[in-house]
């Protein structure tokens, strides 16, 4: 059964991150990236059901991890924030974007900077699907007022952080109504993954387009533009009118069948499974579930070695200080040779997170 075989996966690296293992070592997991406005937000609502902060300009002003959990018993909806040394729970959906807002805030300050802390969302409910998902700003191509002149390199010197690493699956967020082939994001995911071995794109705004790209947009889905080995995905979410006129994910799911089914072009996609956010859904859950258990063996090594280093590190410190004079004083520059390059790395730590704001 689907469900059973992926939870555990999902929960034993959910648990590597609390811990914080992921300061030391790159654990599996699924990026969201896309130039602001691709619609990043409106695939993660739609995913996790829930409606997220959005907006025009940015919102995602630090790494969001969302954690989805479906849960069969004793949970309506329950959502676990939590950031830095805080903790909140709650069990009312509304209250979300405004403690989201109020930890960015905490946490990036107040305006329009943006900060590499990451937040952690978990959210249980029978409706979600088993995922753990990290968001992260949006591309910006001007800044806004108050932003720094660099704020685009910033934030793609953020994704690259994040996307670099081997053990990441790329979610490109592109709407179909550009042009697919110079997206900034899908750009910085070719660089960091060539063969397109690990990058999934995942194509909004069907609604959206001219008349007569069809065929383009299609020859795009069949991978015979840019060629991706995960492929890539249409989706439909809310638009702007939508959201407006109060339409529920709910409904905007039955719109989001209902536009594919009945479309000239893209009604082909249904079949092949290449449409719809819960086609989506499924294939994501199954590629962090295969890209977790591919992972596994070397992470296991990982951390044996790790466990290795600090073993003989602790042994050095077993024995103390030498006792003959001359042994003592090296062990005395040495020790404090250590302590200031510490201190050194430390303080340009706080330079580039300054340079953040
Ligand atoms: P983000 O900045 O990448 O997170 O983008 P958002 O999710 O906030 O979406 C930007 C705008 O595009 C919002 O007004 C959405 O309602 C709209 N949007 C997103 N997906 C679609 C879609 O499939 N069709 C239409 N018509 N609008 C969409
Ligand atoms: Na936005
Ligand atoms: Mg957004």
């Amino acid at each position: 059964h689907l469900e059973e075989s992926i939870r555990p996966y999902i929960d034993l690296i959910d648990t590597l991150r609390s811990a914080g293992i992921h300061k030391d070592l790159a654990l599996p997991t699924i990026i969201v990236i896309g130039d602001q406005s691709s619609g990043k937000s409106s695939v993660l609502e739609a995913l996790s059901g829930v409606p997220l902060p959005r907006g025009s300009g940015i919102v995602t002003r630090c790494p969001l991890e969302l954690r989805l959990k479906k849960v069969n018993v004793g949970v309506n909806w329950k959502a676990v924030l939590s950031y830095s040394n805080n903790k909140i729970e709650f069990v009312d959906s509304s209250l979300l974007e405004n403690h989201v807002h109020a930890a960015q805030n905490e946490l990036a300050g107040k305006g329009v900077g943006i900060r590499d802390d990451l937040i952690t969302l978990e959210i249980m409910s029978p409706d979600v699907c088993d995922l753990t998902l990290i968001d992260l700003p949006g591309i910006a191509r001007v800044p806004v007022n108050g932003q720094p002149q660099d704020i685009g390199n910033q934030i793609k010197r953020l994704i690259r952080k994040y996307i670099e690493k081997q053990e990441t699956i790329n979610m490109v967020v592109c709407p179909c109504n550009t042009d697919i082939a110079t997206t900034e994001a899908l750009k910085i995911a070719q660089e960091v993954d060539p063969d397109g071995k690990r990058t999934i794109a995942i194509l909004t705004k069907p609604d959206l387009i001219d008349r007569g790209t069809e065929t383009r947009i299609l020859d795009i889905v069949h991978n015979k533009v840019i060629p991706l080995r995960k492929g890539y995905i249409m989706v439909k979410c809310r638009g702007q009118q939508q959201i407006d006129d109060n339409i529920s994910l709910e409904e905007a799911a039955q719109m989001e069948s209902d536009f594919f089914r009945t479309h000239e072009h893209f009604r082909c996609l249904l079949e092949e499974e290449k449409a719809t956010i819960k086609s989506l859904a499924v294939k994501l859950s199954q590629h962090l579930v295969g890209h977790i258990k591919k992972s596994l063996p070397q992470l296991n090594e990982q951390i044996k070695k790790k466990l290795w280093d600090l073993k003989n590190e602790l042994k050095e410190c077993e024995a103390g200080p030498p006792q003959d004079p001359k042994g003592a004083k090296q062990f005395l520059i040495k020790t404090l040779t250590r302590f200031n390059e510490e201190i050194k790395s430390l303080s340009l730590g706080e330079q580039i997170t300054e340079d953040h704001l």
